[in-house]
């Protein structure tokens, strides 16, 4: 009975680390309800062209655009907001219109490409100036750690299905099984959680950089849910390695 309380509650964790982190893949992938709100990373632009007004004193024209249909990248106009996800970025117009980009896997964080992509050279140029040395603005750094944490999501998500499948079968070698493949995916995810955290809480460096006269850039980053997210998977697997070594000594296959 113990054994059979084991398995079930083994079982239970990481099926729950599995949904956890197909919800982490699935956000910022489209713009309905579920990906909206799951994601890496959030950047709010929605202060940045007043900034920019009060630090050149002059008015800043066509800085965002209010088409929420516009295409990303094409320097068709800034949005207010961009959310990152593990697959593309989204931005919106408002709290509820917006676009995403096309899926690509592995892509990578990069939030200085993807405003500045939006804006007309002459403010990209300014941003330029004005991120220079931030590490909001340093795509490659942002850009190779964000990749690198994907593939170890990626392989901990695959490895917390195997755990959870080879956990199913009663046999202590399959307990034996789970029991490494919860170990090596909860070190996975570890690990990508990790990775992102770091990038995110770098980036967000930004929210206290100032412009001329002390004016704040108006640019702020913080987490997404998707972050909160692969910690709790983490959670989930690392507690279900216990009753996975349990089931392996008290199950007689
Ligand atoms: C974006 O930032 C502005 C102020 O800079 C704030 O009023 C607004 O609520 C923020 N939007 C979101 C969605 O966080
Ligand atoms: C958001 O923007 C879209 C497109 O410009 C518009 O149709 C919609 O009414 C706006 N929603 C809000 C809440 O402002």
């Amino acid at each position: 009975m113990r054994g059979e309380f084991c398995v079930g509650s083994a079982s239970f964790l990481s099926f729950t680390a599995m949904l956890l982190l197909i919800f982490v893949h699935v956000g910022s992938i489209n713009t309905s309800t579920v990906p909206r709100g799951i994601t890496m990373a959030k950047v709010n632009t929605s202060a940045y062209g007043q900034a920019l007004g009060q630090s050149f004193i002059v008015p800043i024209q066509g800085l965002y655009t209010n088409d929420s249909t516009a295409p990303l990248g094409e320097r068709a106009g800034l949005r207010q907001l961009y959310e990152f996800g593990l697959y593309s970025h989204c931005a919106y117009v408002n709290t509820t219109s917006g676009i995403c980009t096309n899926h690509t896997v592995a892509t990578k964080y990069e939030p200085y490409v993807a405003i500045t992509s939006d804006m007309f050279l002459n403010y990209s140029q300014y941003s330029d100036a004005i991120f220079a040395d931030t590490s909001f603005m340093d795509s490659s750094y942002l850009g190779s750690n964000s990749k690198a944490a994907y593939y170890f999501l990626l392989l901990g998500t695959i490895f917390a299905a195997l755990a959870l499948f080879t956990g199913v079968v009663k046999h202590t070698l399959a307990f034996f099984a789970s029991t490494g493949l919860s170990i090596v995916s909860a070190l996975f995810i570890l690990i990508g959680a990790a990775i992102w955290t770091s990038i995110v809480k770098k980036s967000e460096g930004i929210n206290s950089l100032v412009l001329a006269q002390g004016i704040p850039a108006g640019v702020t980053v913080s987490v997404g849910t998707g972050l909160y997210l692969s910690w709790a998977a983490f959670a989930c697997l690392a507690v279900s390695v216990i009753p996975y070594m349990i089931s392996c000594c008290t199950f007689r296959g």
